[in-house]
């Protein structure tokens, strides 16, 4: 045990040392060399592999190069574990394949420990060629399109100055990792493209977004099942729904969430600005542990709420209460406008009440002059301190 602490320490410190301008002892692997052609057309799938595979294989630290032009690229799975750290060093623009598509993700990295993305290059998922075939709005059996970015099983890892357009579905997901930090990323569709969440997390732990910019057509942020010690902080989401936690309470077997921070964040015009959001099912899990914390809001629907008796479908039975456990809660130093009247809305589950929610200056004002707010609450246990605008219920 003592001995594999030291061995990832070393290896960390050999990571952060090749992520700093002296690379000189890692090697560097140029796409280029191995077939691929940046012609805007040709699909360049198996080049990607060899130079990957040659990267992950070799000893040491590994520099994978990909020079400034427009590569397309069909779905690809960048499989560890691997011999050494990995640098993807990304300048150019990498373009999925046009149109729908049945895997479910075009970029995946697996079972990669010591990853660094950076570059200021271009994940472009061309999602206005298949959002059209999106049936998830609708259908809870629906097949979804392919994320942008997935990474399952990556861990003591960064991504950061590089960015994810267009995504046919969630731009950058997160499954079974542990350690990875986001900094300085873009995430860019439009406001109407459908079910393309920006950041999504489950079943993962220290994960950091910082200093970055989410624009998009569904959840800036979502934390689901499974995620502990998650931090968003200096993030500005809009368009978009907001940061959610959940939805949770959808899938029997769920996990617990705990310890999310959410600071420094700004919102301009979403539906939702914090939320956490369970399903009214009989599957059971605690969400506790969350701080929301210097916030501003610039017009936006609903900017703190709790809801849990989250149904997009029409198909969820009206009387059944979510057993999704909420407590501690902390809402401290939150402002701005909101385009509704209700500028926080706690509407807790009849079986499990809210417990422990604490709200410390929090101060809204309506976009349009004059007209009032208000706060409604259900089945909450809560604190207030401070100033307060809507007045708190409790
Ligand atoms: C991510 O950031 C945290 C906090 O600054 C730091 O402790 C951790 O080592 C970083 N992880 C990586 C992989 O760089």
């Amino acid at each position: 045990m003592a001995f594999q602490a030291v061995f990832a320490a070393v290896l960390l410190s050999t990571f952060l040392f090749i992520s700093s301008s002296l690379a000189q002892s890692a090697r560097t692997i140029n796409v280029r060399n191995y077939g691929v052609v940046p012609d805007g057309r040709t699909d360049n799938e198996k080049g990607f592999l060899r130079a990957w595979n040659d990267a992950c294989n070799g000893n040491g630290a590994s520099i994978l190069y990909v020079p400034k032009g427009e590569y397309v690229l069909g779905p690809v799975v960048f499989s560890g574990p691997c011999k050494g750290p990995i640098m993807f060093l990304m300048t150019g623009v990498l373009k999925a394949l046009p149109g729908p598509s049945d895997v479910s993700n075009w970029i995946n990295f697996r079972n990669v420990n010591l990853l660094l993305i950076k570059g200021g290059g271009t994940f472009d998922g061309q999602g206005p060629s298949a959002w059209r075939f999106n049936n998830c709005a609708k259908d809870p059996n629906c097949k979804p399109l392919p994320i942008n970015l997935k990474f399952d099983s990556v861990t003591n890892s960064r991504i950061e100055f590089v960015k994810s357009v267009n995504s046919k579905q969630t731009h950058i997901s997160f499954h079974g990792c542990e350690n990875v930090n986001i900094t300085n990323v873009e995430v860019l569709a439009p406001a109407e493209s459908p079910n393309t969440d920006g950041i999504k997390m489950g079943r993962s732990s220290g994960i950091r977004i910082l200093n970055s910019r989410i624009s998009t057509g569904d959840d800036c942020v979502a934390i689901l099942s499974g995620s502990s010690n998650i931090e968003v902080s200096n993030v500005h989401c809009g368009p978009g729904h907001g940061i959610s936690i959940g939805s949770l309470g959808k899938y029997q077997g769920e996990l617990n969430v705990q310890g999310v921070t959410v600071t420094g964040c700004t919102f301009s015009q979403t539906d939702n600005g914090v939320r956490i959001k369970s399903w009214a099912s009989q599957f059971q899990a605690t969400a506790s542990n969350f701080l929301f914390q210097d916030i501003v809001m610039d017009r936006v629907l609903n900017p703190i709420i709790i809801d849990q008796t989250y149904c997009p479908h029409t198909t969820c039975d009206q009387e059944a209460s979510s057993h999704i456990q909420i407590r501690d809660v902390t809402y401290r130093n939150i402002r701005g406008t909101t385009s509704s009247e209700v500028a926080v809305s706690f509407e807790c589950s009849k079986k499990f009440p809210c417990k422990n929610i604490v709200m410390t200056d929090v101060n809204f004002v309506h976009s349009r002059r004059g007209l009032s707010l208000k706060s409604t609450c259900s089945n909450v246990n809560g604190r207030s301190f401070g100033l307060q605008s809507p007045r708190p219920c409790f």
